[in-house]
């Protein structure tokens, strides 16, 4: 494959290898009937598969909580099957997408037998942030968190983050902030937030309405090795404004920094020298020159 948009010539199957076209979804799957589904996307550079074992482990955790766990594939063979993806299209750094859904049965809310979970998994490449997109930051709004309180598993159920995003983009931003019902601030829309006070990064407490991120540990590691302190707390939104910077983490991103909060100018609209600190310290670790 040459194109960056070029389909993949491979999907991961079931634990068999099928020519892209092959790799579809039955009707009556129910991922695709009633959003009882999962996902991950594990980052890939310089050849290797980043953060398997933390990524692995928050799939098998979700898929507990579904019920949906039989034959989740053990890491060597997750590795295996990264390698033939990346050899078969000549991929170094990439992102691997992997669903995994409750399988297939005649459509029922509840089946006393469940079926086969079903897997699939597949790697397109992507380029990671580089310094240029690091000093570039992004545009933050605030908006309500209109999803479910299970936002702590990650389930394909992503309608209301869709349209946020649409939201997002028609506002000339890039990524929103959600805010709960009792004004406090939870995550983006796909990634996690750090707000930076002096050397301190705090980050809102763990629970339903936030995903456990694998990113904002690795960033968190980064800052402490750079002497900055690192904690969790409850975050009132209206502390946005007094924070010296505004970080989001993510996969796709690592880390960036906010240059605009609802329309309102930060900094000069220059993201702030914790983000370009840290986003450096994620390049080094995932060997990104
Ligand atoms: N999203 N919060 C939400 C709601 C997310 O969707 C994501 C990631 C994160 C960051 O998690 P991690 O650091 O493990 O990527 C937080 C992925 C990348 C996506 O939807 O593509």
């Amino acid at each position: 494959m040459s194109a960056g948009s070029a389909n993949p010539s491979l999907a991961w199957v079931g634990g068999r290898f099928v020519p892209w076209q092959d790799a579809v979804v039955p009707v009556e799957d129910r991922g695709f009937q009633f959003g009882e589904s999962l996902y991950e996307v594990f980052p890939l550079s310089a050849g290797k598969v980043r953060l398997l074992d933390e990524h692995l482990a928050r799939l098998r955790r979700g898929a507990e909580v579904l019920g949906i766990d039989h034959g989740i594939p053990e890491r060597e063979e997750w590795l295996a099957a990264a390698a033939r993806l990346m050899q078969a299209d000549d991929i170094q750094e990439g992102l691997l997408y992997c669903q995994l859904t409750g399988g297939t049965c005649p459509r029922s809310h509840h089946v006393a037998r469940r079926p086969e979970p079903f897997l699939v998994a597949y790697l397109r490449p992507y380029r990671f942030p580089r310094a240029d997109i690091a000093e570039r930051g992004i545009r933050v709004i605030t908006m309500p968190d209109r999803r479910w309180a299970g936002c702590d598993i990650k389930s394909t159920m992503l309608l209301p983050a869709v349209l946020a995003r649409r939201e997002v983009s028609a506002r000339g931003a890039d990524e929103a902030l959600l805010i709960g019902d009792d004004g406090t601030l939870r995550e983006g829309t796909s990634s996690n937030v750090f707000l930076v006070f002096g050397r301190e990064l705090v980050s809102p407490t763990q629970d339903a309405h936030v995903l456990p991120g694998i990113t904002q540990p690795l960033v968190g590691e980064v800052a402490r090795e750079a002497g900055y302190s690192v904690r969790s707390e409850t975050i009132e939104a209206s502390r946005l404004a007094d924070a010296d910077e505004i970080l989001i983490t993510s996969t796709s991103r690592f880390v960036l920094g906010a240059i605009e909060l609802d329309a309102v100018s930060l900094r000069d609209g220059r993201p702030g020298p914790v983000a370009l600190e840290l986003a450096a310290g994620m390049r080094r670790r995932f060997e990104i020159s």
